[in-house]
């Protein structure tokens, strides 16, 4: 399997429960320094665990990935496009730079990544899964570059499982909502207090996911059980996006 975007965070922890159950694991990121030191836990955990320092924002650099995996494995059997860059800014004061990074990691890269890994993927039973968002058609002040990333991997997600069903290849995504990738962040004291407060405010099961919570469900969207389910996008959220708002405190 190979994951982008595995230095850190929900990226890590999918490679983390992959590599755990003794599959070969390629990790893929652009922070060289953050995959070494996650891999190095990783490595006598289970399956063969390698790393590359490679963006897949560039036809070139997905070039490499894919030459790298074919010179290991010689196939692929699951990729996971997690790669993603956090924005938040409104539309009228996003410069071009910064809305071509934001979608050409978290969206271009998607679609340069599985077009270049087809090849090794095509065969019955292999799968791709996307990382979308609960920000994918649910949207706050200032998420115009992510909000249309998510949306835009929604929309991918659902044409590339069209257009791989004839192979017996499925294509699905994932849409997290608040998972606790920065614990470190706020650092302890009344702001971090704060902090959880008001996410447990807002969402219904009381608390934010953690990364494991998405890898799990990318597992089980990969297996056997899931052979079926394609084109789908799951929610894994604690019912945030079932929600309309935050019930009113005095009815
Ligand atoms: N954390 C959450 O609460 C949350 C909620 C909804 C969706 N998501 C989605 O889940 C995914 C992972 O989120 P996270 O919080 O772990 O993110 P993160 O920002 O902690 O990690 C993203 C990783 O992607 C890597 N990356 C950035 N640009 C890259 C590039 N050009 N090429 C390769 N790698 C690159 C970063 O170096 C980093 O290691 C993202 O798609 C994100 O949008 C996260």
């Amino acid at each position: 399997m190979l994951v982008t975007g595995a230095a850190r965070g929900i990226g890590a922890a999918i490679a983390a429960a992959f590599a755990e159950r003794g599959d070969t694991t390629f990790m893929v990121d652009i922070d060289g320094s953050g995959l070494t030191q996650h891999a190095e836990l990783l490595r006598g955990s289970g399956g063969a665990v390698h790393t590359m320092t490679a963006s897949v924002a560039d036809t070139a650099g997905v070039a490499s990935v894919t030459a790298w995996v074919e010179a290991h494995a010689g196939r692929l059997d699951i990729l996971v496009n997690n790669a993603a860059v956090p924005f938040r800014k409104a539309f009228f004061d996003t410069t071009d730079h910064e809305w071509d990074e934001v979608l050409g990691v978290g969206l271009r890269g998607a679609f340069l990544m599985s077009r270049g890994c087809w090849p090794l993927l095509n065969r019955p039973g292999s799968c791709i899964v996307n990382i979308s968002s609960v920000h994918r058609n649910r949207l706050l002040p200032g998420l115009a570059a992510y909000g249309a990333t998510k949306g835009g991997i929604d929309a991918l997600t659902k044409a590339m499982a069209l257009d791989a069903a004839p192979y017996g290849v499925r294509v699905n995504a994932v849409a997290p909502g608040f998972i606790d990738t920065t614990p470190d962040w706020p650092p302890p004291g009344p702001t971090r207090d704060e902090h959880y407060r008001q996410i447990a405010e807002r969402v219904p099961a009381g608390a934010c996911g953690e990364p494991d919570d998405i890898a799990q469900a990318v597992l089980w969207l990969t297996g056997p059980q899931a052979r079926y389910v394609s084109g789908t996008v799951l929610e894994v959220d604690g019912a945030l996006a079932a929600q309309a708002y935050p019930p009113l405190k005095h009815v």
